[in-house]
């Protein structure tokens, strides 16, 4: 069979809005705790690809208040620094926990067809600074400060 390249989109089904629309109609999330531990697996997600596109345009929220990231087609820098740590405060439990076992071998496996050896390089070195943030910040505020289990605050 003849083999030939293609694209898949996977569509996000029962969109509300996207976040320019909600800020522009001043509509305020039900959840705020729900809304702002999403908006922090957004900005870890973001400095582990090295985002530098995550405007409000590439957030849709769906009926159920679900935040979705969409449009990542300027990320996966080589940089080793992060984008923008001041942005980063808690992390979601089981995200920080994947991210530590994130190794060169897992990435080379999974993500070898799509991403040059350098930019392999920058997740590894921003997912050292991402694990080191958060974990200084433990250190500093005790777990229950830092971390968070965002599947128990979702419907
Ligand atoms: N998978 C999707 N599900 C629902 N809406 C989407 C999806 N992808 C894009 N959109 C809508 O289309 C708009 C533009 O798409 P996007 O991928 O961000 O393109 P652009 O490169 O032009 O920014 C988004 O802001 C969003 O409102
Ligand atoms: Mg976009």
């Amino acid at each position: 069979m003849d083999k030939q390249n293609a694209a898949v989109t996977w569509w996000v089904d029962n969109k509300m809005f996207d976040e320019v629309d909600r800020i522009r109609q001043k509509i305020q999330p039900p959840d705020p705790d729900s809304w702002e531990k999403q908006m922090q697996v957004v900005r870890v997600f973001d400095e582990l690809i090295y985002n530098t596109d995550r405007n409000r345009g590439n957030l849709v929220i769906t009926k159920d208040w679900q935040i979705w990231m969409i449009d990542h087609s300027r990320a996966f820098r080589t940089h080793k620094t992060l984008l923008d740590p001041k942005s980063l405060a808690q992390c979601d439990r089981k995200l920080l926990l994947r991210i530590r076992e994130l190794d060169r071998e897992i990435l080379r496996q999974r993500l070898e067809k799509y991403l040059t050896s350098a930019e392999l390089d920058g997740i590894l070195a921003r997912r050292d600074k991402i694990i080191k943030f958060f974990d200084d910040q433990i250190a500093e505020k005790g777990e229950a400060a830092v971390l968070f289990d965002l599947a128990s605050v979702r419907k």
